[in-house]
């Protein structure tokens, strides 16, 4: 049995700034709204054909491997998590191994929404430990602006989300004191429908009748979110596993260096760093200058938070993860 750790972090957001004050342009909106319940200022969108999913997941994966000290040809395994792949199918993860010209290794392809980080990264750290895989590389990669209704019916959802995409490389390592000390990850898919998109499904629908109806108002290809609701169980939930991680490792909240979760709302993460105790200098958030990019943001904020100097060897950090599904999760780093 062996240790797995986080060796190569990167990301990459598009440069197209979106204001609050840019959406209020084109649906009822208003900067002090958004940054009083969410505590967005700003988000990137795509605003060229080169930017997908993929080109920006290859983008952050280039980085995290270069800084992972080995070449790409190293990588034995590619695990991708997005709710908005480039394609209905296949998923990305293949178009990674074509687009990086890796040798023909494994690609698989997570569907977990915003846990989908760090459901890769679980299944990351399995294979490492098990001797499977040397080094995998993990990406959570979202493109949502080409997805939103950016008028005021879709307002709700649209101001909140973002484009970009985040990278790690999780390598084998001896020291079995560091490295990913355990994952937990839950599911409770009775609230499925609270939030999702449920188009272009095949559970009711034949593809004949989607394409000859090509109705303007069909509303279920745009994400639905019953706000409120997945709120108050986000509370719940991140609160949940983080405790259970810090209790499988006989560990406290005072123990923690960086809790990072995943920026779904501002407020979400000051509840839970209240819930917790902890200061503002063990809880890192940017939802501010991104929104919330789903599988992405843990990556993002992670590669953020290493590149300013606030993940160092030793540190205990902590990531949390909750988001449709509904599915949640955590992992517990020694770095
Ligand atoms: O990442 C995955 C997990 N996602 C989450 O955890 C998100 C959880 N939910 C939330 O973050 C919040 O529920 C939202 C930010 C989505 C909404 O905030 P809220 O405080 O729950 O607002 P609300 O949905 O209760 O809406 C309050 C009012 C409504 O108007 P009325 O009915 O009171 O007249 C909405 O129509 O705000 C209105 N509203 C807006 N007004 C201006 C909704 N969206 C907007 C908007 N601008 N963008």
């Amino acid at each position: 049995m062996y240790n797995s750790k986080i060796t190569g972090l990167g990301y990459y957001v598009p440069d197209h700034v979106v204001t609050n004050d840019d959406l209020s342009k084109v649906m009822d909106t208003s900067d002090a709204w958004i940054q009083e319940r969410t505590g967005i200022k700003e988000r990137r969108h795509v605003n060229s054909e080169a930017d997908s999913t993929t080109s920006m997941g290859v983008k952050a994966a280039e980085i995290a491997i270069e800084r992972a000290g080995i070449d790409k040809e190293d990588i034995d395994f590619i695990i991708f998590a997005t709710l908005s792949p480039d394609y209905y199918f296949p998923g990305p993860g293949v178009l990674v191994q074509r687009d990086l010209e890796i040798k023909t290794v494994g690609a698989l392809d997570v569907r977990n929404q915003c846990s989908g980080f760090v459901y890769g990264l679980s299944v990351a750290d399995q294979y490492v430990k098990s001797g499977m895989y040397n080094n995998i590389l993990v990406i959570g990669s979202e493109v949502h602006s080409r997805g939103l209704d950016m008028t005021t019916r879709g307002r709700a959802v649209s101001v909140i989300f973002g484009d970009g995409a985040g990278a790690a490389v999780v390598s084998r390592e001896d020291d079995t004191s560091r490295g990913i000390l355990s994952s937990h990850l839950h599911s409770e898919g009775q609230y499925a429908e609270e939030l999702a998109v449920t188009a272009p499904g095949m559970g009711k629908r034949w593809v004949t009748d989607i394409l000859k109806d090509n109705d303007p108002n069909d509303e279920s290809y745009y994400p639905y979110m019953n706000g409120q609701f997945v709120f108050k169980n986000a509370v719940v939930r991140f609160s949940e596993v983080i405790l259970e991680g810090l209790q499988k490792n006989g560990l406290q909240a005072s123990d923690i260096d960086l809790l990072i979760p995943h920026q779904a709302n501002l407020r979400i993460s000051q509840f839970v760093q209240k819930k917790f105790g902890l200061r503002d200098d063990q809880v890192y958030n940017n939802i501010t200058h991104y929104g919330n990019t789903t599988a992405a943001s843990i990556p993002i904020a992670l590669t953020e938070a290493w590149e300013k100097g606030k993940v160092k060897d030793g540190d205990l950090v902590v990531l949390a993860a909750f988001g449709s599904g509904f599915t949640w999760g955590s992992v517990i780093i020694r770095w």
